[in-house]
């Protein structure tokens, strides 16, 4: 009788230590387990005068990066021109027009090794219904092969707009998850609750 309890209890510490093995597997393994992966958060945005906020110090954009950061622990990384846009509205735009109209690649200061992450939030301003033209020199620098990327983007009336679509193409070999799109003056207000709800639903 002794010797079948010890049988039956071996037995079921054995079940145990599988059952187990098997639960932190498909933790490892879940798309959605964000917390094990390595994140970089890389956005371009620009401070200065801007619609809807007049002169501001920290752009809208880098609000909802910085917030997500914050959030998640991971690294980031502006993307910034070398040559810096107008401090004034009105030149930018048309600055931002005329690289549009000859789909100029803005030269960016430095650079940050994407290929050493898993996840990468991108986020950036809708400029003329397209993403600021440095997004693509810095997209175009790297392998996004296998990677997780994340977009979100700030606004004044125009949400993505197809723009998360355009950087899921050039980030080649990438899968895209549910981006978040923010009204830029609502960016400057504070926006953290909102980062936080659409973080959970990503699995943070
Ligand atoms: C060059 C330029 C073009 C813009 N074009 C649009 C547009 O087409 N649609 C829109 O909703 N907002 C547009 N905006 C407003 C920006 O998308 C918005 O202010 C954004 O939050 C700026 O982000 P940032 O401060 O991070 O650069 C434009 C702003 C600039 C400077």
């Amino acid at each position: 009788m002794k010797k079948l309890l010890i049988i039956a209890l071996a037995a079921f510490v054995g079940y145990c230590n599988i059952s187990c093995a098997q639960n932190n597997r498909s933790d490892k393994n879940n798309s959605n387990n964000m917390k094990d992966k390595k994140i970089l958060v890389a956005f371009f945005s620009r401070a200065d005068e801007n619609y809807n906020v007049g002169y501001i110090k920290v752009g809208n954009t880098q609000k909802i990066a910085e917030a997500i950061a914050r959030e998640t622990g991971a690294d980031t990384f502006h993307i910034e021109t070398v040559k810096p846009y107008p401090a004034a509205y009105n030149p930018c735009i048309e600055q931002a027009k005329e690289e549009l109209r000859t789909n100029a690649r803005p030269e960016i200061k430095g650079d940050i090794k994407v290929e050493d992450y898993d996840v990468v939030f991108i986020g950036f301003p809708n400029w003329w219904g397209e993403p600021p033209m440095a997004l693509y020199t810095f997209i175009e620098k790297h392998n996004w092969e296998g990677k997780t990327i994340i977009p979100f983007i700030t606004h004044e009336g125009s949400g993505f707009g197809g723009t998360d679509r355009q950087v899921a193409a050039a980030c080649k070999g990438a899968t895209m998850l549910k981006g978040l799109a923010v009204q830029g003056k609502a960016a400057q207000q504070g926006a953290d609750a909102t980062v936080k709800e659409w973080l959970k639903g990503l699995g943070y």
